[in-house]
């Protein structure tokens, strides 16, 4: 059964914080180490996720981030009940201080019941003042271990490279304490949509978080209104994979349609069965627009 065969999963990361506190560029410092090593050609293809490799305790560890346009979309996929964040890093800039989107941010992931890791970027600035950061997110309740509360602070600089294998290590301490982190790889696949467009030479093309079980090219699915068979599988660095497991990002070629990002998707038996229950959340959805056009 799915709990006997439960296996450890990588933690899923959402990056947060206020504008401009350097949320993209400290996803990017994170990444560049990882990829440049990763990486045989030396091109990437971003696909708005990926995977950074640490050593914590002598144990290879993987985390898994989500690069969203900000906390809008954590937020659309929390309203779709698709939870697909594990732990948020919120971001905050020791020049700045908290500012409104950092508490807009910290109560979404209090709402969503999502432990949090506070990255104190831009400590490089003469003006940086990290102690401030953390008098004044403990007003509201996330108190730093160093206080003696349960929130790790881990002061960085994204543009100088300081404190990342410390912020990976918070993360994974913080997931091993709050968390158990498990999913079964043997069953057919599930997970979220995390962004899809429409691509000229490729069609549809959906990057989708995979929650549960191992997704493989060929498996018929359905994602939101979309359905399809799996063409191709993507992974973070732009290599074509045939499998992607629990936690695992990848890029998804062969729907015949694109899917919300927040949508989820799963596979099932066959085509036929793809293409029932798609047309059938299509048939649902016209049903509701005539109800709401009638009113
Ligand atoms: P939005 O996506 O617009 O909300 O911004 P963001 O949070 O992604 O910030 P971004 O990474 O775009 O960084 C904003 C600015 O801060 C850029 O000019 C960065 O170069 C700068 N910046 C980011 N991190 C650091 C840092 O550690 N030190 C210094 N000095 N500047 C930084
Ligand atoms: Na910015
Ligand atoms: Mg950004």
């Amino acid at each position: 059964g799915d709990e006997d065969d439960l296996m450890p999963r990588p933690a899923v990361v959402t990056v947060m914080g206020h504008v401009d506190h350097g949320k993209t560029r400290l996803l990017d410092a994170l990444r560049h180490s990882n990829v440049q090593a990763k990486e045989a050609g030396g091109i990437t293809q971003t696909i708005g996720a990926y995977q950074v490799e640490t050593e914590v305790d002598d144990e290879d560890r993987t985390i898994t981030f989500i690069d969203t346009p900000g906390h809008e979309a954590f937020t659309a996929m929390r309203a779709r009940g698709a939870k697909s964040t594990d732990i948020a890093v919120l971001v905050v800039a020791a020049d700045d201080g908290a500012m409104p989107q950092t508490i807009e941010a910290l109560n979404h992931a209090t709402a969503a019941d999502v432990p949090v890791v506070v990255a104190v970027n831009k400590v490089d600035k003469p003006t940086a003042d990290p102690a401030k950061v953390r008098g004044q997110l403990t007003e509201y309740g996330l108190v730093p271990e160093e206080y003696g509360g349960d929130t790790m602070f881990v002061d960085v600089s994204a543009t100088k490279g300081e404190g990342l294998d410390e912020l990976l290590e918070a993360i994974v301490l913080t997931a091993d304490a709050a968390l158990e982190l498990q999913a079964n790889p043997e069953m057919d696949a599930q997970g979220v949509a995390i962004e899809a467009h429409l691509d000229k030479g490729r069609g549809p093309v959906a990057t989708v978080l995979v929650q549960r079980g191992t997704l493989h090219v060929g498996d018929s699915i359905v994602a939101g209104p979309a359905h399809g068979r799996v063409r191709a599988l993507i992974n973070d660095v732009g290599e074509s994979v045939e499998a992607a497991e629990p936690s695992m990002p990848v890029q998804v070629l062969g729907l015949t349609s694109v899917p919300g990002a927040g949508d989820a998707f799963m596979v099932v038996p066959d085509d036929r069965t793809a293409r029932q229950i798609a047309d059938q959340r299509e048939a649902r959805k016209r049903a509701a627009a005539q109800a709401a056009g009638a009113r």
